[in-house]
């Protein structure tokens, strides 16, 4: 018998996650936008400037969510959608609000040909699957919240400051989910797959460091110490990989490579199938193998190919 309607469950985290979303939504409209913005016209320049990946970042997150979403239909993932279509909102409006900030500011944001890292950074995230594109936005979201973090403390009062409390709230209900998801996905991963994992983290790091290189200038007439905002954020995202299983055993000790060389031993045998029948069990609770999306991504008028 096809189960038309999935059991949710109130406790469980991506659920809570979707309702406190929900609860805390707030728009452009509800921000005091004549408060002072405590810069002056060169420093409001400066951080047009330094905020343009954090902007570009916050559209692609937008984007990212809505080609990742039909992802997790077709896998059943039915309380990560719904806590998925949150994020989306949220990221819609923290691309809308800074938008309107850069009116503020009456400055531009860089554009891709003055800082060409941008481009390839937002192309590195858009490979890959769902795990994938959770982890590329675990680590844009833990950036953010080192960028916003920086205002909020530094300058409670002003425009900017106040913005970044808000904003901060909306990205600690992401990293939650992001964290969670990726723990709960990683055991299931080959080893290969993992160290992919890694590999792109090495890659987004390494292209951060290419833009800042970009905006040292900026940084400096901020305050901002740019060297130790990246080597800060360096050491969260690898304190974030050891809590979700990546990096379990430290380059050198043989682990890794043992687990690698075993997991292209083992590689071959139906890998796809498997990853997705293991992970998406662990989210039985959230499973909705017969709800009507699910059936759709499944009939033959909306190919796989088209729902991922
Ligand atoms: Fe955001
Ligand atoms: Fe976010």
């Amino acid at each position: 018998m096809i189960k038309i309607y999935p059991q949710f469950d109130d406790q469980d985290l991506f659920i809570r996650l979707f309702h406190k979303g929900v609860k805390a939504q707030w728009t452009v409209s509800d921000v005091e936008w004549e408060q002072p913005l405590w810069l002056n016209p060169d420093e409001a320049q400066a951080l047009a400037h330094m905020l343009t990946p954090v902007y570009l970042g916050e559209q692609s997150a937008m984007i990212g969510a809505s080609v990742v979403l039909p992802q997790m239909a077709l896998a059943g993932e039915t309380t990560s959608q719904i806590y998925l279509s949150s994020f989306l909102m949220d990221e819609a409006r923290h691309f809308e609000v800074l938008t309107r900030l850069y009116r503020r500011l009456e400055a531009d944001p860089l554009n891709v040909r003055q800082m060409p890292a941008m481009l390839r950074y937002h192309n590195r995230l858009r490979k890959g699957d769902r795990i994938d594109w959770v982890w590329g936005i675990l680590i844009s979201d833990i950036f953010a919240k080192n960028f916003y973090q920086i205002f909020f403390k530094a300058q409670p009062e002003a425009l900017f400051g106040r913005l970044s409390g808000k904003i901060l709230q909306d990205e600690s209900r992401h990293q939650a989910f992001a964290e969670t998801y990726l723990k709960r996905a990683l055991p299931h991963l080959p080893p290969e797959r993992v160290h992919a994992l890694a590999l792109m983290r090495d890659e987004l790091l390494d292209i951060m460091d290419d833009m800042y290189r970009h905006l040292v200038d900026d940084a400096a007439r901020l305050n901002i110490d740019g060297r130790a905002f990246l080597d800060n954020l360096r050491a969260e995202i690898e304190k974030k990989a050891r809590r979700i299983g990546l990096d379990q055993n430290p380059p050198g000790d043989g682990d890794g490579l043992r687990r690698i060389f075993q997991g292209i031993g083992d590689g071959i045998k139906s890998r796809a199938e498997d990853i997705t029948s293991k992970f998406s069990a662990l989210v039985q609770s959230s499973r909705c193998d017969g709800c009507f999306v699910t059936l759709l991504c499944q009939s033959r008028l909306i190919t796989a190919a088209q729902c991922r």
